[in-house]
This record gives C-alpha cells, sequence and structure tokens, in this order.
C-alpha cells in the first residue's frame, strides 16, 4: 500500500499520524473532514482499539461521522458535550498567521462551529498547503439555495471594494445538479487569485444576506503540523512562535510499516 501512496499523500498521512497522537485520554475532540483529516480519523480508530484510547467526538460533516462510527469511535454531537478540548482538521491553504482557507470538501460551516468552540484546533496539512498570501486556492462560501444568484450579484458588488484580484463566483456542482451541504445549502467559489486583507473580507461576505459563512479562518488556528513526503513532520505553534522538526525519520523510524501490505 505504501507504493500506491504519492509523496503527497505520505505527506498527509504523516503530518495526521502526529497530530492524532497528540490526543490524550478522555478529551473531547472535532473531527475534521476532507482526505487529511480521513487519515486522522483512521489513526484514532487504531488508538481506540490497540491502546484502549478513550475519547468522545464531534465530526464535522456526515462523511466523517460515518468514517468515525465505522473505526468505533464514540461520536457525540456538539451540544452533548458544548465544548472541546481539541479539533483537529485539514485546510485548503495557510499562511505564515496560520489564517486559513477552507471548505474545499463543502463542510467548512460544521468546520468553523467546530474549530471555534474548541481550546485548540490543530491544523495538519502536507507542505504544499502554505502560501505567503491566501487567495490563490477558490475561496468558498456558502449560501442558502433562495435567491442564490442574487446573493452571488450582492457579494460580486462588494468584492468590487476589497483588495482582491478576481471576482468571479462559481456555483459549485455536483455532476449537472448543484453542490448540496449537509445543512441543504449551496456554495459559491470565488476566484479571487490574491486576498490583501482576509480579516476584513471575511466580516464583509457574511454581511451580505444570504451568505451563511465563508471559508476564511482567522485567528482561528492554534498550531499547524506540516508534513512531507518522506515522512518529515513540521509543528508550528502561533502563539508560542515556536517550531519543532520531528526527528523520528533521521532517526531511521520508518513511519509507513504501518501501511505496508
Ligand atoms: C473540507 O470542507 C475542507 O475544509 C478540508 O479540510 C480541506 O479541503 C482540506 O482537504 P484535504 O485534506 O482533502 O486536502
Amino acid at each position: 500500500m505504501t507504493g500506491d501512496l504519492s509523496p503527497m499523500d505520505k505527506a498527509k498521512y504523516a503530518a495526521a499520524r502526529q497530530a492524532a497522537d497528540m490526543v490524550q485520554d478522555g478529551m473531547r475532540v472535532g473531527l475534521g473532514t476532507g482526505s487529511t483529516a480521513a487519515w486522522m480519523v483512521r489513526r484514532l480508530g487504531e488508538r481506540v482499539q490497540e491502546e484502549g484510547l478513550r475519547i468522545k467526538a464531534v465530526p464535522t460533516s456526515t462523511r466523517t461521522a460515518q468514517l468515525a462510527r465505522e473505526l468505533g469511535i464514540e461520536v457525540v454531537s456538539l451540544d452533548q458535550v458544548g465544548w472541546l478540548d481539541l479539533t483537529i482538521d485539514g485546510a485548503d491553504e495557510f499562511d505564515g498567521d496560520l489564517n486559513l482557507i477552507k471548505g474545499g470538501g463543502g463542510a467548512h460551516l460544521q468546520e468553523k462551529i467546530v474549530a471555534t468552540a474548541s481550546d485548540q484546533m490543530i491544523v495538519i496539512a502536507d507542505a504544499g498547503k502554505e502560501v505567503e498570501t491566501l487567495g490563490a486556492f477558490p475561496l468558498p462560501v456558502e449560501v442558502i439555495p433562495f435567491g442564490w444568484q442574487t446573493t452571488r450579484t450582492l457579494i460580486q458588488e462588494a468584492l468590487d471594494t476589497m483588495d482582491v484580484l478576481g471576482t468571479s463566483a462559481a456555483l459549485r456542482m455536483n455532476g449537472k445538479a448543484p453542490f448540496v451541504t449537509d445543512e441543504g445549502n449551496h456554495i459559491l467559489d470565488l476566484h479571487l487569485q490574491r486576498i490583501g486583507n482576509a480579516r476584513q473580507l471575511a466580516l464583509v461576505l457574511n454581511q451580505v444576506p444570504g451568505v451563511v459563512e465563508n471559508g476564511l479562518f482567522i485567528d482561528i488556528c492554534d498550531k499547524v503540523v506540516i508534513g512531507h513526503g518522506d515522512g518529515r513532520v513540521e509543528l508550528r505553534d502561533i502563539n508560542d512562535g515556536t517550531i519543532e522538526l520531528d526527528q523520528s525519520v533521521e532517526a531511521g523510524e520508518n513511519l509507513f510499516s504501518d501501511l505496508a501490505d
């Protein structure tokens, strides 16, 4: 199986595994959505089975909830626990301040609620997700289906006053039909190319009637675990300003042995 994984998937796996191993017994944990988060959920499932790790998990999508249940992880609702110790999730882009674009998988509404209701949010990502300025990845904006075309026009008018390079807003499709989120909404992907002031844009977008939530995560992420294709992992903490490198690869440990046939 290891041979089947691309360097990017190995990087995602390395980051996901490191973050999953930071989860402690008894924690209430938010589980993100996406391919990197799925590796993290699988690793937590292993720890539940092998170590008897006890956690209460709040998934951020029906997809993640199904995977967690299949792996024997106890799934609860956010309202049942009220608050979380830790959320681990992927990202589509992160910058030097650990501000993020999320929602490539269409789950950023639940992801933002869950991450905000956590003492700590850890992002797991391959090194290719790091950018100097957010915006090359299209920014997802969840909108209610009623009047979505008018909402799009209002968003584009608002974008005309913002420090961005593009203003096109594409309705996300699922085959021939509009993509529908877990909350029954649609997503507009904003092709902005470069976001000069992400904090301001996040506030302005959420003022537009019909917008439910945008995919900019500002001052929400505390740490990022960055994976590389050779298994190296870097941990950055924005609050402490620290950077740690995992030495296990240099020490000869085969991180991917668990994935071997
Ligand atoms: C899901 O809506 C997204 O926010 C994902 O966390 C993000 O798209 C990262 O996904 P990958 O881990 O699949 O790259």
